[in-house]
């Protein structure tokens, strides 16, 4: 069995036990974060993908003229996103599957936005996913990244370096590096970093607006 394989199952192992108390521990330290990140999504048109909804935290924070589809690895945190969509009658979500971001099943030219909320930094092939998202993506439209981006420098670096094998087995991620994902779009030409945001708690968690400039990757 691949490594790829082995992560993507302890991916959804760790998030069946997060399930039930993830809100709880999360809703309030990620909630700047998924409220700018569901802004800057609608900015960029109405046809929203999220990659890795989870327990759809950040549902309820997208503007209600929008269309959004939600898609994660895990069938626990997606029952939870389920469950949340029709309590809280959030009549613009459209659909929520399981589905891995490494192989998505939507066609080209898709949406206007594809966001990832706080799950990049969780991907065993993150290039192979921004790909995918790039492929589902219009013209023009946006990849919105937030989480934990470091660039390593420092004490702080080397600390989140060391430890990054640890806090995996609980779902986190302490060593991606905000380069990587600029490395991606500059090998592919055709996306460019537009923005990138602190976001709370102190500028802890970034936000990264990818635009597409619609040019041939
Ligand atoms: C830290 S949680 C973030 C959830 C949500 N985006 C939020 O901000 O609250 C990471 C989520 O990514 C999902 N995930 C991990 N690997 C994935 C993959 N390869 N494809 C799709 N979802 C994945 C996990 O199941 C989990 O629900």
């Amino acid at each position: 069995m691949s490594e790829f394989r082995n992560r993507a199952e302890d991916q959804q192992k760790i998030y069946q036990r997060w399930a039930p108390v993830y809100d709880r521990v999360y809703r309030g330290i990620l909630r700047d974060g998924h409220r700018k990140l569901a802004a800057l999504a609608a900015a960029a048109g109405t046809d929203i993908l999220e990659i890795g909804v989870g327990t759809g935290l950040t549902l309820g924070h997208y503007r209600r003229h929008c269309r959004v589809t939600g898609i994660d690895i895990s069938e626990h945190m997606i029952a939870r996103a389920r469950e949340k969509a029709k309590r809280e009658k959030l009549e613009h979500v459209q659909a929520l599957e399981v589905m891995d971001a490494h192989a998505l099943s939507f066609a080209e030219n898709s949406f206007d936005a594809v966001c990832l909320p706080f799950v990049i930094t969780l991907i065993p092939e993150p290039e192979r996913a921004l790909d995918e998202c790039a492929r589902v993506l219009r013209p023009g439209g946006e990849i919105i990244l937030a989480s934990k981006l470091g660039d390593g420098a420092g004490l702080q670096g080397a600390i989140e370096t060391a430890v990054a094998p640890l806090v995996r087995h609980i779902g986190w991620s302490s060593a991606f590096r905000l380069h990587r994902i600029i490395a991606w779009a500059e090998r592919r030409g055709d996306f460019a970093a537009a923005e990138i945001l602190p976001v709370f708690p102190n500028g802890f968690f970034k936000i990264v607006r990818l635009k597409q400039s619609g040019l041939a990757a």
